[in-house]
């Protein structure tokens, strides 16, 4: 399984569009753990990369909001937290499990799913609104 960038993925504001190429890619690489089949381990650091990557990402976008009195702000920093708290629930899954297989499932319902639809939405709104003040 792979994800793959698209153009209509970009919001047109640099910064973000190369951190949200960096998610595809460390995305791939986890699904590139998952079918390695080295191994619940290697699945789970490459999933703490992908978490700090997130958060890093996430507090980023947060910045240029907060910055450029963003008005959905609040809104969009829930869908964020949300989504981290989504990451947790799934290491802690996958530590009980064990089970990679069913693991590249998830990624692909609540990591792949949510990112496109919050790409496409949200962060585009917010692009939207980073355009017009300039
Ligand atoms: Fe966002």
């Amino acid at each position: 399984m792979t994800i793959v960038w698209k153009d209509n993925l970009a919001t047109g504001i640099n910064e973000i569009d190369s951190q949200h190429k960096e998610l595809f890619d460390r995305i791939n690489k986890l699904f590139q753990a998952c079918h390695s089949g080295r191994g619940t381990q290697e699945v789970m650091n490459v999933m703490s990369f992908l978490e700090n990557y997130v958060i890093e990402h996430f507090s980023c976008e947060e910045k240029l909001q907060l910055k450029s009195n963003f008005p959905n702000y609040t809104a969009h920093k829930k869908q964020h937290e949300d989504f981290k708290a989504e990451i947790s629930k799934l290491k802690q899954q996958l530590e009980a499990s064990a089970d990679s297989t069913t693991f590249v499932i998830k990624i692909n319902n609540l990591i792949v799913n949510w990112l496109l639809n919050h790409i496409k939405k949200s962060d585009k709104e917010l692009s939207q609104h980073l355009k017009e003040k300039v």
